[in-house]
């Protein structure tokens, strides 16, 4: 399905990531974009900083955030020589594709954005004016979102289901405005929901996510890992107790790692009474640790040497950028008669 097509990922710096991000997120998108270059397609893979600063004021915190993200998809194999990989603040032509989008954007798609209905939302059940502390760039967020998408013709879009609405939403702005003049200036694009990327639970059985702090961090020392798995929740059968597997949530965090034969192999020493919750806790340690051996040393060999990492995303911004504006010049030329 990815013959020729311009596949677009965008990530937003927000947080240090952790094993479920990159399991569910991160390796998928690097995975994906390989598969489309391998078939002749294009790659683009950008940091939506402008998207982040609507949540974070801090320059310090954001700037720390940026540079762990792009550090991060580095060690994890994206591969800046053949993946367009650039941050979304280098491009200001996508600011000016904003502004004209918005002339052809119902008011009425950002009233039921999820993200701002959301807020909405949360304001309610505390007692607060519906606006309270929304800003404009929430609100208008989806819009953007269309602006960094149809900027460069882009055919698929790889998302969570959080974001499958918002990519609907530039489907729905560039069919507007081509509807407007009756000819295609703008190409539509579709989202893409990998269904092989499960959910990993988190330590305590809930999703593993950062608003919970359940999280088993990435990049950090051994310790810190261990820490994290040896605080997985587990009860006081003993060993040689037999035990359904899928009712263990080491076992199921072990699922979004380990090898079939490593995963048989937990299993079976589950069902047999033959492993107890440290082994399996070491279990999962090791393959934590295996899995992310080489990318903590390029990430700590990144972090250590941001000029290079600014260099490959100069580049890529130099790649990124005619073709965003040859979007510009075809909508700039289009709305106000220069053609
Ligand atoms: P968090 O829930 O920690 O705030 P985000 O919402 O920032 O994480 O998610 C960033 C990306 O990582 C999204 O694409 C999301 O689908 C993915 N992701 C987050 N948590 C998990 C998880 N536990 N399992 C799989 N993917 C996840
Ligand atoms: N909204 C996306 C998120 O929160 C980030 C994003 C911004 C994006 N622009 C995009 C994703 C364009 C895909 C395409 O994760």
């Amino acid at each position: 399905m990815f013959e020729g097509k311009v596949i677009l990922t965008g990530v937003k710096p927000t947080g240090t990531p952790h094993l479920g991000n990159y399991l569910g997120a991160i390796k998928p998108a690097i995975q994906l974009g390989k598969e489309a270059l391998a078939k002749g397609g294009k790659h683009y893979m950008f940091i939506a900083d402008y998207h982040a600063i609507n949540a974070e004021k801090d320059p310090a915190v954001l700037n720390q955030k940026l540079r762990e993200i792009a550090c991060i998809y580095l060690a994890a194999g994206l591969d800046p020589s053949v993946s367009v990989f650039y941050r979304q603040s280098d491009i200001p032509e996508i600011h000016e594709i904003t502004t004209i989008l918005y002339a052809y954007t119902p008011k009425g798609f950002m009233n039921k954005a999820h993200a701002y209905k959301a807020a909405v939302d949360k304001n309610r059940e505390a007692g607060k004016p519906d606006d309270d502390s929304i800003n404009m760039g929430l609100y208008t967020y989806p819009t953007l979102m269309a602006s960094d998408i149809l900027a460069y013709d882009t055919d698929i879009v790889p998302v969570g289901r959080d974001q499958v609405q918002h990519v609907e939403i530039a489907r729905d702005i560039a069919g507007a405005f081509n509807a407007h003049y009756n000819e295609k200036l703008l190409h539509l694009p579709t989202y893409y929901i990998d269904d092989h990327v499960a959910v990993v639970p988190g330590v305590d059985g809930r999703k593993m996510s950062k608003s919970y702090g359940n999280v088993i961090p990435l990049f950090d020392d051994d310790k810190a890992i261990k820490k994290a798995i040896f605080s997985i929740k587990t009860d006081s059968r003993p060993m040689e107790e037999p035990k359904n597997p899928e009712e263990i949530l080491v076992y199921e965090i072990y699922k979004s790692i380990a090898t079939p034969e490593q995963l048989q192999e937990m299993g079976d020493g589950l069902r047999q009474g033959k492993l107890g919750y440290g082994h399996i806790k070491n279990m999962l340690l090791d393959a934590v640790i295996t899995e992310i051996k080489d990318a903590r040393e390029k990430y700590n060999y990144y972090m250590a040497h941001f000029d290079e990492v600014e260099r490959f995303l100069q580049e890529g911004a130099a790649k990124a950028r005619p073709v965003a504006q040859a979007t510009l010049k075809r909508l700039k030329d289009t709305v106000f008669g220069n053609r």
